[in-house]
């Protein structure tokens, strides 16, 4: 969810102000998905890098979270799965607490869309910290190093059970994907937009998705 930071300095506002207009976008393309059955969604809130940021700004992102992720997901209105992927633990306590009770309060809705918030993600991390944990099959439960395939390792990564990403929306001019989704991403198609995060909408989203449906998708085949 790249341009927030820019679209506030263009308004002459302070970078924040683009962090809370951002998150009423993702409310509504949250909405738009679940409406379309779309079933996985995957926002990039928060990298593992992003802590490097003024404090100033880190603090008012986890106002942000805190906020909106009450609102985001009344599950009443919105019923999805909810789940965080990343490392939780250096995350103020009640915005910890308030993830775990999403994820929990939500497994209700595991048949329906899925909406994935990277928080205090990284592609590599995501990749190590699987590693990791084939590492401890290895010495704690018996498994063999041969074991460890694709297959393991997938399940063993934060987004254990859900499918690969099929496309890869970059809004806000960049043309790269700065550590999200790194192994998930193999063969996914990737649309990039000049246009800055608070201002993509349903509109624009359709417009990823109508091009997506064009492509050639052939995974390495003819
Ligand atoms: C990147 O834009 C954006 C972020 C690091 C934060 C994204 C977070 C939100 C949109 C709030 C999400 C809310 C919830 C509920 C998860 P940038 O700051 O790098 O923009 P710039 O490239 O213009 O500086």
């Amino acid at each position: 969810m790249d341009g927030n930071g820019r679209w506030a300095k263009k308004r002459g506002m302070p970078r924040t102000y683009g962090h809370r207009e951002g998150a009423k976008v993702c409310k509504k393309i949250v909405n738009r998905c679940i409406d379309l059955g779309i079933k996985y969604l995957t926002l990039y809130a928060f990298s593992t890098e992003n802590w490097k940021r003024p404090q100033d700004e880190v603090d008012e992102l986890m106002r942000l979270f805190d906020k909106y992720l009450d609102e985001i997901f009344d599950n009443r209105k919105q019923k999805a799965r909810i789940l965080f992927l990343g490392d939780k633990a250096p995350f103020p306590a009640p915005l910890r607490v308030k993830m775990e009770k999403l994820e929990r309060e939500s497994e209700e809705y595991s048949d329906r869309t899925t909406v994935m918030f990277a928080m205090n993600y990284g592609g590599r991390d995501d990749i190590v910290h699987a590693a990791r944990r084939a590492a401890q099959l290895v010495v704690e439960g018996g498994a063999d190093p041969g074991d460890i395939d694709e297959k393991m390792l997938d399940s063993l990564l934060y987004t254990s059970g859900a499918a690969d990403a099929d496309l890869i929306i970059r809004p806000g001019g960049e043309k790269r994907l700065s550590n999200f989704l790194l192994w998930q991403s193999a063969y996914a198609e990737l649309y990039f937009s000049d246009v800055l995060w608070p201002d993509f909408d349903e509109k624009e989203l359709d417009k990823a998705l109508n091009e997506f449906a064009l492509r050639s998708r052939r995974f390495g085949g003819v």
